[in-house]
């Protein structure tokens, strides 16, 4: 029997590829640059699944392109890159890939937190620059971490593993979520629950972790930023669109915050001219970016997709109405 066949815009990892290889024929988009949206319709014309990356839009317009298809797997947690309804009324399943990239985030969201607040960029630079002429006294003071109230906006996998890590620093670990946890899972990680604004007025730190919806669109907005204290710094590694960058930019520019660690922009790759300042650190959407944890995430997007064509249920689908109904 035919295999089924599948498009790859990125040609993923060996680990992953095996996977693949075994009940499904394979091609993969190689070339280092993200495929025009146009290539990868063009592609997925004949083909039964798609794995793509959070870079590809697949939305209506990409369904009808791809009449054949029965799955778009994302090499992502995060799917807001994907219409899922629009997937459902075709019978196509959507998946992500869950679980496996919450501690690597989180450590990039510390990392993010820790460059900020100590300045290590500017340090870097100045290092790097030949420009450092002596030690002194007040160069390049940033501010202490340990001891201060990291404040986490989203409580679920990824903000707990923050949470974890804040006990090293002596921190005060505050949360907010649409659903307070448990009352073990505070206990463990030592976090109190308040609602936003109070959250937003007690931090030094405030970390965003929440999945981007209709309704966390521009969560960050001018009010927030002017309940925060004026010496919090804001790290999001979640998605762009939670912040409003050009309300941030003003915050940043009146000193309503001190400054901002990120790793996700509104529009990327376009980062806001206003967020190019010595008090923001910057990063190129990689916070999930260990060998690993990429080749973990590329192997469940695999799994998902040989798990439908093996007749079994993809672990990671996101509509499973879909397999109901067929
Ligand atoms: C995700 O998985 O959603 C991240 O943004 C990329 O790892």
């Amino acid at each position: 029997m035919a295999k089924p066949k599948v498009f790859a815009t990125h040609s993923l990892f060996d680990a992953a590829r095996q996977i693949l290889q075994e009940r499904c024929e394979v091609e993969y988009w190689a070339k280092p640059e993200r495929p025009p949206r146009e290539e990868v319709m063009r592609r997925v014309k004949d083909k039964d699944g798609l794995v793509c990356l959070l870079t590809e839009k697949i939305n209506e317009e990409f369904l009808s392109a791809a009449p054949k298809l029965r799955i778009a797997a994302n090499v992502a947690v995060g799917f807001d890159n994907i219409d899922v309804a629009a997937c459902t009324k075709r019978g196509v399943v959507a998946s992500n890939t869950p679980g496996v990239l919450d501690e690597t985030t989180a450590d990039f969201a510390w990392t993010l937190l820790m460059a900020v607040a100590r300045r290590l960029s500017e340090g870097e630079a100045l290092a790097r620059s030949g420009n450092w002429k002596n030690w002194d006294l007040d160069q390049l003071v940033g501010t202490d971490v340990w001891g201060k109230t990291l404040g986490i906006v989203g409580f679920g996998r990824i903000g707990r593993a923050m949470a974890r890590r804040a006990g090293g620093f002596q921190m005060k670990v505050i949360y907010t979520d649409a659903m307070r946890a448990p009352a073990d899972v505070e206990k463990v990680l030592n976090a109190e629950f308040r609602e936003m604004n109070a959250l937003l007025a007690e931090s030094d730190f405030v970390s965003v972790h929440v999945p981007l919806l209709p309704e966390t669109r521009g969560l960050f907005d001018a009010p927030k930023f002017y309940r925060m204290k004026p010496t919090a710094f804001l790290i999001n590694t979640a998605r762009g669109p939670v912040v409003d960058e050009a309300a941030l930019v003003a915050a940043l520019e009146a000193g309503k915050i001190a400054g901002a660690g990120l790793d996700v922009y509104e529009n990327e790759p376009f980062i806001h001219p206003g967020l190019k300042r010595a008090n923001v650190v910057l990063a190129p959407h990689m916070a999930s970016a260990s060998l690993e944890t990429r080749t973990k995430m590329a192997c469940i997007a695999a799994e998902n997709v040989v798990s439908l064509f093996a007749g079994r249920r993809p672990p990671n689908i996101l509509n499973p109405e879909v397999l109901k109904s067929s």
